[in-house]
């Protein structure tokens, strides 16, 4: 069981590549499912839940090949229209899986996703909008079987919550459907473009993506196509806030600035310098960051859920009050009991989270318990005085790719043992 060692007080400085964005790079492999010929996906980043996706993909029959940071997915030979409850269990976004593999088959045999736990996460909403396009679902020992007796058809489709995965499923379903699908009160998220955008370069027809009504207009067929996907925009918000803490200056490189505009503002607020030009981020932090305003999460173009956590840890170092409200999911505070150990002043109440900034933060030995939660403890070992010992570290290695090198790399003291 790896562990981080993580000595703070060191100064970063230089340049860093972002990564490509892992909730991007999910879907889109989901939907290669719906192609034919080999894909070239480019920028696909080495995570543990990419990999996850990727046992799916051959477990169903599909041949990939990884060549550096590029994934090679043929999907000609699929043949199981099932994804074993093990599979299922390794991440969340295993449910946009649902919408492709009955786009590609007409049914479809799963069990409920796994991810992690940060409150509940239903699938009420994936269900309904598959109902709607004529699949029957029944729910039996813990499995769903899914069929669309008379093929997937194209329907309207209000969210009442505007959800990054139900948005995706629906999308990916669509394409193949026959008529046309209204997706309304969709997710805007980048990564829903960058999803569109690999679709449409296969031959889908898609208007909308990245606005709140998504139209599809089914298509015959869908052929391969060479993606490259964008940016983590999350990465780029954990590095900025180990810059941040650190009083450093960094370079972050291949940063689309749109993508980032909820959570640069927020930075600012805490009297740190934002230049973007030409894809790069010049970063600068003061010595002692300001109390942030209220920091409320909310769906794209809103402040990320996701950023959340990262930044309250750099609010703990931050002369002042700042309060964090959580909109998108119900328990996801687990990190702030492990910054307590670290000597941070939080408290919490449901939706909300109190931090009065403390001078100085202390190495403790913490527990990530979830992804993001895991990045916030880096980032209060970076600033921290001694050594921060982290554990949890597969949660880490879900979603960042050799954080650990890239920060050393910077110059930070952190080894993986
Ligand atoms: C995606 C992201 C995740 C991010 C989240 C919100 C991926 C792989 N993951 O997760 O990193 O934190 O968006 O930006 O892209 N909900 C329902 N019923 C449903 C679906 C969702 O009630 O059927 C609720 C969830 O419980 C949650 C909220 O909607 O409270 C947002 O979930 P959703 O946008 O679906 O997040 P994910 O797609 O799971």
């Amino acid at each position: 069981m790896s562990k981080l060692f993580v000595t703070g007080r060191q100064k970063l400085s230089g340049e860093v590549c972002v990564q490509g964005a892992k909730n991007s790079a999910l879907p889109i492999l989901a939907a290669t499912l719906l192609t034919n010929g080999e894909n070239t996906i480019h920028n696909c980043p080495q995570l543990s839940d990419i990999e996850a996706s990727v046992r799916i993909l051959r477990y169903l029959g599909c041949d990939v090949r990884r060549c550096g940071k590029t994934l090679l997915v043929k999907s000609d030979d699929v043949d199981k229209y099932d994804i074993p409850d093990e599979l299922m269990r390794k991440t969340r976004s295993s449910i946009v899986f649902l919408g492709a593999v009955l786009a590609r088959t007409g049914k479809a045999r799963l069990t409920f996703p796994g991810g992690c736990e940060i409150g509940p996460r239903p699938i009420d909403l994936h269900l309904k909008a598959l109902r709607k396009m004529g699949v029957v679902i029944k729910e039996k020992h813990g499995f769903l079987e899914c069929e669309a007796p008379k093929g997937l058809c194209g329907a309207k489709i209000t969210l009442s919550f505007p959800s990054v995965g139900a948005t995706e499923d629906i999308m990916i379903a669509a394409c193949l459907a026959n008529g046309t699908t209204t997706i309304i009160n969709a997710a805007r998220e980048p990564e829903i473009c960058d999803l569109a955008d690999f679709l449409s370069e296969c031959g889908a027809q898609i208007y909308g993506a990245g606005e709140g009504v998504i139209i599809i207009d089914g298509v015959g067929r869908l052929d391969c196509t060479n993606h490259t996907i964008i940016p983590d925009r999350i990465v780029a918000a954990t590095l900025m806030a180990c810059a941040a803490v650190t009083g450093s200056s960094i370079t972050l490189k291949g940063i689309v600035s749109n993508h980032i505009a909820s959570t640069v503002p927020v930075f600012e607020d805490a009297g740190c310098t934002v230049k973007i030009s030409r894809g790069n981020l010049k970063f600068s932090a003061p010595q002692q960051l300001e109390s942030m305003k209220t920091i409320r999460t909310m769906p794209y173009p809103g402040f990320p859920t996701d950023a959340q956590a990262p930044l309250l840890a750099a609010s703990c170092v931050a002369r002042g009050t700042t309060v964090f409200v959580e909109n998108i999911f119900e328990n996801r505070y687990r990190h702030t009991t492990e910054l307590v150990r670290m000597g941070a002043n939080i408290h919490t109440e449901g939706k909300v989270a109190v931090i009065e900034g403390v001078s100085s933060l202390y190495g403790a030995k913490v527990q990530a318990t979830d992804l993001r939660g895991a990045a916030a403890l880096i980032v209060a070992g970076l600033c921290a005085e001694g050594v921060t010992e982290i554990g949890g570290i597969k949660y880490l290695e879900r979603g960042y790719e050799g954080l650990e090198l890239i920060l050393s790399k910077l110059g930070a003291n952190i080894k993986k043992i």
